[in-house]
């Protein structure tokens, strides 16, 4: 089965109006046929995209109630307005950071392809979870948790394998370490709907750049990938969404 890869920025709490320019330049050019792009700015920097543009915007987080008195918060709605079509739900800094549980991510997920948006379900393992070969464990509960109950949601979603020792430390999975885990969440996917878990995209996140993407591209069940650091960089960034569309598998 071919799956349409996706290559997807992350931002995080980085970027300007200036790099909102200088992405939309370098992306612009680019023959983006065989692959979905997708950039994740600051919520605050939605707007600034041109809607002339060959590729998506995301939101990095939405508030999993449709409205009301919630300061400082944002749903599914208001992201829409502002252009974005996907949102990453369950980052782990959010998890971490933002005390965001299992049952959290799961509504979130959930608000988010009830009002129309396309979700990213970020899962991983810390490194003291790999250490103990707790790996397989800890991304079953992450899955089951948002949907062993809902598992219609998983045709409309889309899944990041996020190895918490990968992120932002240079340090990524070998593209063999990751095609195991990919496989893994598959077959575990297929649980709760068989056919949804041969066309649900799975993006690798962890320290992707221009230099490992390729490798990893090329194996079964890694689709695409989640990129933080190096989608902070436009030039890098379209190599690796260039590196996608070359290394095309059926
Ligand atoms: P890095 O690419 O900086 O490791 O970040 C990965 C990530 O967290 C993407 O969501």
């Amino acid at each position: 089965m071919q799956r349409k890869a996706l290559i997807a920025a992350n931002w995080k709490m980085n970027g300007s109006a200036a790099l909102v320019t200088d992405m939309t330049t370098a992306l612009t050019p680019l023959p983006l046929d065989n692959v979905d792009v997708l950039v994740c700015p600051p919520a605050t920097l939605l707007n600034r995209f041109s809607a002339e543009r060959n590729f998506a915007l995301g939101a990095q987080t939405l508030s999993q109630e449709s409205r009301g008195a919630f300061t400082g918060e944002l749903s599914a709605e208001l992201l829409l307005e502002a252009g974005a079509t996907y949102v990453i739900v369950g980052h782990s800094e959010r998890r971490t950071l933002n005390f965001e549980t299992d049952a959290l991510v799961a509504a979130k997920l959930a608000t988010a392809v009830t009002a129309g948006l396309i979700p990213i379900l970020c899962i991983g393992e810390s490194l003291a979870e790999r250490q103990q070969e707790k790996t397989q464990q800890v991304l079953a509960r992450q899955l089951d948790a948002v949907y062993a109950s809902q598992p219609e949601l998983l045709a409309k979603s889309v899944v990041a394998y996020e190895p918490i020792w990968a992120i932002g430390t240079g340090e990524s999975a070998t593209p063999e370490q990751a095609q195991q885990t990919h496989a893994f969440i598959r077959q575990h996917l297929a649980q709760y709907d068989a056919q949804a878990a041969v066309g649900v995209k799975l993006l690798y996140g962890g320290s992707v750049n221009a230099d490992n993407c390729a490798a990893l591209f090329q194996q079964a069940d890694i689709d695409g990938a989640l990129v933080g650091g190096a989608s902070l960089k436009p030039a890098e960034f379209a190599q690796i969404c260039l590196a996608v569309t070359k290394g095309a598998k059926d």
